[in-house]
């Protein structure tokens, strides 16, 4: 039995990885360090999981961190806790510093003091920047993050690097596309959709809502994971894609024609600040080396997004009548 710790694991990618891993793979144990902010929802993890503890613990305070080191003997570590909002990091940089920098940089030196035998740092193409209308991010385009979420994130892939040349750490980096699926909290783009569409509320799109996102549905991202942490080489990065490119506009149609709602609810509002134009993700290498390709088209992803948040109306409205409902008056009233 190999011991995987993960960071983050109440959160949308993380709690798909724990649930896909404790169906799939009976020879891993996981040990999950969440802090429970904001966009942590514990209930979707069942109660009593099997091979599974939890520890609330905030990945910056590295006391708490080293404790459950010196009392766990742990193989694997994959860090998906971050602050991870584009939005919230243009209202509020400093916690995405303190948890998406100084909190990775406790993690490595935590996981290197006690030899774990990978460090997987879960990362984004957001890291890249921003492209026009041809080309793709490898892994070779230079980093040039434009938001503070990026900005952060960018920070860490740079200190996940340096573990790996100073100390020769064995560290992994995974840089992953739009998400969307089961779980995923309400303020990002496809859950915010389905979820105003169903209250018959104003869909806020920005801009001229012609940006692009590659998008890729989260179990495909989860797979690519498992293959990154198995069959990876240390210190190289892996782009992750769903081979999905598509405008903002066209995915809320999409979404709106489903549910039979009008395209009236789509209101134009002021662009975000820096709003990147274009992603697209060139993930030949994960391919070649890895034979990981996206199986969920867009269309059926979609679907079965769609009829996971109409299925499961109580997770949602829970978050709805909690603080979203403040972070959204801020967010949109003044749109
Ligand atoms: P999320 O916001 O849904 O979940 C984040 C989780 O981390 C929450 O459970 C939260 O409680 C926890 N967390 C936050 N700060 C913490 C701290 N200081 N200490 C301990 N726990 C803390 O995020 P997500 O969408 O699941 O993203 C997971 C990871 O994947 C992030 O690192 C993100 O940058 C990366 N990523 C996300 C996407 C996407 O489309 N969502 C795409 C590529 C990469
Ligand atoms: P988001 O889900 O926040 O992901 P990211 O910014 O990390 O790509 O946004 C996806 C796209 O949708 C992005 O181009 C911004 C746009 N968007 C809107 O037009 N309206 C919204 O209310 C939100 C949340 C996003």
């Amino acid at each position: 039995m190999k011991t995987c710790l993960i960071t983050g694991g109440f959160g949308f990618i993380g709690s798909n990885f724990i649930l896909y891993i404790l169906k799939e793979r009976k020879d891993i144990a996981i040990i999950n360090i969440d802090d429970i902010t904001y966009a942590a929802s514990p209930k979707n993890l069942p109660d009593n999981l099997a091979n599974y503890k939890f520890y609330k613990i905030n990945i910056a305070d590295k006391p708490a961190l080293s404790e459950v080191f010196d009392n766990n003997e742990i193989d694997y570590v994959v860090n998906f806790a971050a602050e991870s909002h584009v939005d919230r990091s243009i209202i509020s940089p400093g916690v995405f510093i303190k948890t998406n920098v100084e909190g990775t940089l406790n993690l490595l030196e935590v996981s290197l003091k006690h030899s774990v035998k990978r460090f997987l740092q879960i990362s984004t193409d957001e890291v890249y920047g921003s492209l026009g209308k041809e080309g793709k991010f490898s892994e070779k385009t230079p980093l040039s993050p434009r938001s503070p979420y990026s900005a952060s994130k960018a920070a860490a892939d740079m200190l996940v690097m340096s573990f790996f040349h100073t100390y020769d750490m064995p560290v992994l980096i995974s840089r992953c596309s739009n998400n969307y699926g089961p779980y995923q909290f309400p303020e990002k783009l496809i859950p915010l959709v389905v979820i105003n569409a169903l209250n018959n509320k104003n869909i806020p799109l920005y801009g001229d809502g012609k940006n692009i996102r590659d998008w890729i549905y989260v179990l495909d991202h989860v797979k690519g994971i498992c293959a990154i942490l198995e069959n990876g080489k240390a210190g190289e990065v892996y782009n992750i894609g769903g081979d999905s490119e598509m405008e903002n506009e066209e995915i809320i149609k999409y979404i709106l024609n489903k549910l039979g709602k009008p395209f009236s609810l789509v209101k134009y509002v002021k662009d975000r600040p820096g709003h990147d134009k274009r992603y697209a993700m060139d993930f030949t290498k994960i391919t070649k080396e890895m034979g990981f390709f996206p199986v969920y088209d867009i269309e059926k992803g979609l679907d079965l997004t769609i009829n996971w948040y109409l299925n499961n109306e109580n997770w949602w409205r829970e978050i709805l009548s909690g603080d979203y409902k403040k972070y959204y008056k801020i967010m949109y009233d003044h749109r």
